[in-house]
């Protein structure tokens, strides 16, 4: 691979899909790739974002296309984040350093996942070496204390926000897993479902804990990620989150679940304008962003794309899947002849 993704064909992000595939070794590859089940919705996600049809506004005067959003009184150049995935490590040496790099060059946020190896301190070092930002995802452990020394562990580290993933009580039935016995850490050999699943499988969580974590997070806003209810999004923000996270985990947990696109228009309906919604699951173009935001979302995250783009050329690649989003998001917007995403509404949209 060049250093260059362009050299090697890559033109839009699905291109490193092929590429990654390449290189990646089979167990890493069905476990970044898959959905569960039947992997339906894993599909579904995707294809939910190509409708309703666009329908542009012409001669719309536009001077210039701006994709700058502002998100909890702080301005983005645009509205594309990263994902929180567990164990970027595994696809490159660099994991989420060399993530954490890209997303400082290219003004992104980024989330790091629970589930990764690299310490608080060195991305936390990255991160205020430039305009991107660093969230930190976690699980509610049974064992609140462990939660609760790794956020605070994150805030001490210069994490800006904390993001509590609510939507994986268990591990969903992914197959190829399964089949090829994955579930191994690769540093320690324990299994995953051992070392943070199965602690986390207790039914006894409620909306409580939100509110205890808000209180631990202190001044660190939380959102709250794995809402595909409207009742579910009240209650979030009633508990204390500052936002809430449209996302059903990539499909990868439980399938035939509602896509995202699908679930997000009543989500907008309940919550209003009182707080940010992000989404994420199947976003891979510009135009699947334009209707994110058509449609209400305030930003958009995406997964895999930025791990097979990672997997093929490290850095560079993650980077690049962040500038080719950007340049089709600004793309479709002069399309659709909107100029900035605040004036983005279902009006562009066929009904
Ligand atoms: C390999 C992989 C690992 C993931 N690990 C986590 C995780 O540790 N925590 C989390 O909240 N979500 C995790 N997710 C879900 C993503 O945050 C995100 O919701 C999903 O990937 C978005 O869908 P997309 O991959 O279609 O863009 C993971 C997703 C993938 C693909």
């Amino acid at each position: 691979m060049s250093s260059n993704p362009h050299d090697d064909g890559v033109v839009a992000v699905k291109d490193f899909q092929g590429l990654a595939r390449a290189v990646v070794p089979e167990h890493l590859w069905n476990y970044l790739s898959d959905g569960a089940g039947e992997q339906q919705s894993l599909m579904e996600n995707e294809l939910a974002w190509q409708e309703p049809w666009f329908v542009p506004k012409v001669m719309a005067g536009l001077s210039e296309v701006d994709t700058s959003i502002s998100l909890l009184g702080r301005t983005l150049e645009h509205p594309i984040l990263f994902a929180p995935t567990a164990m970027a490590k595994s696809y490159h040496p660099e994991g989420e350093a060399a993530t954490m790099r890209a997303a400082v060059r290219t003004s992104t946020t980024y989330i790091q996942s629970a589930l990764s190896g690299v310490p608080l301190d060195e991305l936390g070092a990255i991160a205020s070496q430039g305009s991107g930002s660093w969230w930190y995802q976690v699980y509610l452990h049974r064992d609140r204390s462990l939660t609760q020394s790794l956020v605070e562990s994150a805030i001490a580290a210069g994490a800006q926000a904390v993001v509590l993933t609510v939507d994986s009580p268990t591990l969903g039935a992914r197959d190829n897993d399964r089949r090829h016995d994955w579930g191994q850490m690769p540093d320690d050999g324990i299994a995953i479902h051992q070392r943070v699943f199965n602690p986390m499988l207790d039914s006894d969580f409620s909306w409580k804990d939100l509110e205890w974590l808000r209180a631990l997070a202190a001044d660190v806003p939380v959102w709250v990620k794995g809402i595909l209810r409207a009742d579910d999004a009240i209650a979030a923000l009633d508990h204390g989150a500052v936002g809430v996270m449209v996302s059903n985990h990539g499909a990868r947990n439980l399938d035939t679940i509602i896509p995202t696109a699908v679930a997000l228009p009543r989500i907008v309906d309940a919550v209003a304008s009182r707080a940010p919604i992000i989404v994420d699951g199947g976003i891979r173009r510009g135009t699947d962003i334009v209707r994110a935001l058509a449609l209400g979302a305030d930003a958009v995250m995406i997964g895999r794309p930025y791990i097979w783009a990672l997997a093929s050329h490290g850095e560079d690649g993650v980077a690049y899947v962040a500038e080719v989003l950007r340049a089709e998001l600004a793309m479709a917007m002069a399309l659709v002849g909107v100029g900035s995403i605040k004036d983005l509404s279902t009006d562009i949209l066929w009904d």
